[in-house]
C-alpha cells in the first residue's frame, strides 16, 4: 500500500513513537503548573499549554500531543483535534523565521501572490518548506484578520503590514 500523505492524520509519522517520550524541563513544568492554576478545569488550559509546548520545542510533535493529553487528562485525539484545527500550532518543525503570507481576498488583490512567489523563489523553497539552513519557512495562510492593511505577512508573532515585494526583500535581508 502506498504511504499516506504526510498531512493525513493516519500517516505513520503522525503517531507518537513509544521510544521517544518527552516532558517539560523542570523550569517549564513549573511555569505550566502556574498556568494551570489560572483555569477552572485542566481542559480549559489546553491552548496555553500548547503554546508552552511550541515555545519549548518549536513545534508540537505527536509525542508532545501524548504528553499534553496525560498532563491534562484528555484523550490524545482531543489534543490532536485542537492542534490540527489552529494553524498557529506547528505540526512539523519550522525554521527560525516562520514567514506566513496571507493570500486571502484583500491581500490577494493587493499582490500578495507576488510577495509569496518571490519569497519562495528567493529562498529556493517550495510552498510550505523550510530552507536547508533551517532559517526560513514559507507558508501561505488564510486571512490574518488585518485586511485593512493588506497585504500582510506574519513573521513568527509579528505582523508586517502594507507589504510589497521590495519591502519583503529588505526585511528578508535582516532575518539572519
Ligand atoms: S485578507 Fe489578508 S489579512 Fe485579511
Amino acid at each position: 500500500m502506498a504511504d499516506l500523505h504526510p498531512e493525513n492524520p493516519y500517516a505513520k509519522d503522525r503517531f507518537p513513537d513509544p521510544t521517544k517520550r518527552v516532558e517539560f524541563p523542570p523550569e517549564v513544568k513549573t511555569r505550566f503548573d502556574e498556568v494551570l492554576t489560572r483555569y477552572p478545569t485542566k481542559e480549559a488550559a489546553l491552548l496555553p499549554t500548547l503554546h508552552i509546548v511550541q515555545e519549548t520545542w518549536g513545534w508540537i510533535s505527536p509525542e508532545a500531543v501524548l504528553y499534553v493529553s496525560e498532563l491534562l487528562d484528555l484523550s490524545p485525539a482531543t489534543v490532536f483535534g485542537v492542534v490540527s484545527f489552529y494553524d498557529m500550532y506547528h505540526q512539523r518543525p519550522v525554521g527560525k523565521y516562520n514567514l506566513r503570507v496571507c493570500t486571502n481576498l484583500s491581500c490577494m488583490v493587493s499582490n500578495a501572490y507576488d510577495i509569496y512567489e518571490n519569497l519562495c523563489e528567493r529562498l529556493h523553497v517550495d510552498p510550505g518548506q523550510t530552507t536547508k539552513d533551517g532559517l526560513h519557512t514559507v507558508v501561505e495562510v488564510e486571512c490574518l484578520g488585518s485586511c485593512g492593511t493588506a497585504p500582510v505577512v506574519q513573521i513568527n508573532n509579528d505582523y508586517h503590514e502594507n507589504m510589497s515585494v521590495s519591502k519583503m526583500d529588505a526585511l528578508l535581508d535582516q532575518l539572519k
